[in-house]
């Protein structure tokens, strides 16, 4: 995150003022709301609405889908909107893919802030797959406590390996029955700590992590506490996007914002 007290901001010129998407939803997207706020650029936030309560954002605040990349080009012509910035999760391909259809199609420049990927360290015991029907595929053979710290959208997919015990970290109460004959919910929602991942390993007694590799500090204790423990872990690659503009700092989207469009970052570089 960066200082915001100490860091001079550029300036952006206000003939060529722009007007701001943030396709939201993570720790990075509201590091950037406050960026923006703070340095008086225009710009909206938007959630997909997955949350029961999102977290308040410094910006002007929409909650729900485009319907698509037409309803998000039309977005973008409605809202007069200058810069697409998607600070989405690295496995929300869809709405990533149709961002960089929409910018495309409606000569918006597009940039993307993202956080780089986790990388192995001594110590650590991962498996690496391809994508979730792998994740699955790979959790055959006899019944363990597995920790799916994976949010709720694939827990369905896991059915197919019904003789483990699961256990689910999830940010909000699950509103239908999950498909799994034996799980257990913890319903909490990060940044998390190791000393609070370690306790939750060693009071489930897991014995496997799944995992996203989400990159990013506040889902990264899971991992510190599977090394200390000496617990194996599932890692599932991010999702493969096509080439586009991308940065990992709040300052680098700052910085494009105050040179405007005329980078040539933008269009499906
Ligand atoms: N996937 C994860 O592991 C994960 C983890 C943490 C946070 N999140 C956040 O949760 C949200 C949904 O993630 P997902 O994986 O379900 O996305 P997804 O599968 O890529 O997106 C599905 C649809 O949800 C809508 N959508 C997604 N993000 C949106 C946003 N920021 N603003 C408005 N509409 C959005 C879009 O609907 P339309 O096509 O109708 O526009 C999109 O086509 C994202 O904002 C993401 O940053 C995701």
């Amino acid at each position: 995150m960066p200082d915001l007290h100490h860091k001079p901001l550029p300036r952006v010129s206000p003939k060529h003022a722009p007007n701001v998407l943030v396709l939201g939803g993570t720790t990075e997207a509201g590091a950037l709301a406050q960026a923006l706020a703070a340095s008086g650029i225009r710009a909206c936030y938007s959630y997909a609405g997955r949350v029961q309560t999102p977290r308040p954002q410094p910006l002007p605040t929409r909650v729900g889908g485009f319907g698509g990349v037409a309803g998000l080009v039309r977005y973008l012509a409605d809202e007069r909107i200058t810069h697409l910035i998607d600070a989405t999760h690295p496995f929300a391909a869809r709405m990533s893919a149709n961002a960089i259809v929409a910018a495309r199609q409606a000569g918006v420049p597009l940039i993307v802030l993202t956080r780089p990927a986790w990388t192995a360290q001594a110590g650590d015991r991962w498996q690496t797959v391809a994508d979730m029907p792998s994740a699955v595929a790979a959790l055959g053979g006899a019944p363990r406590r597995v920790l799916l710290a994976l949010g709720r959208m694939h827990l369905a997919e896991f059915a197919a390996q019904p003789q483990h015990h699961y256990v689910l970290r999830l940010v909000d109460p699950p509103a239908a029955p999950i498909p799994l004959p034996d799980h257990h919910v913890v319903v909490d929602r990060g940044p998390f700590d190791v000393a609070g991942d370690l306790a939750l390993l060693q009071r489930h007694r897991i014995e496997l992590v799944v995992s996203k590799n989400a990159g990013g500090e506040g889902a990264s204790a899971k991992l510190a506490a599977a090394r200390q423990l000496g617990v194996p872990v599932l890692m599932v690659q991010r999702p493969i996007l096509p080439a586009r503009a991308e940065v990992h700092e709040v300052d680098a989207v700052l910085a494009w914002l105050g040179h405007g469009a005329t980078l040539g970052v933008a269009r499906g570089v």
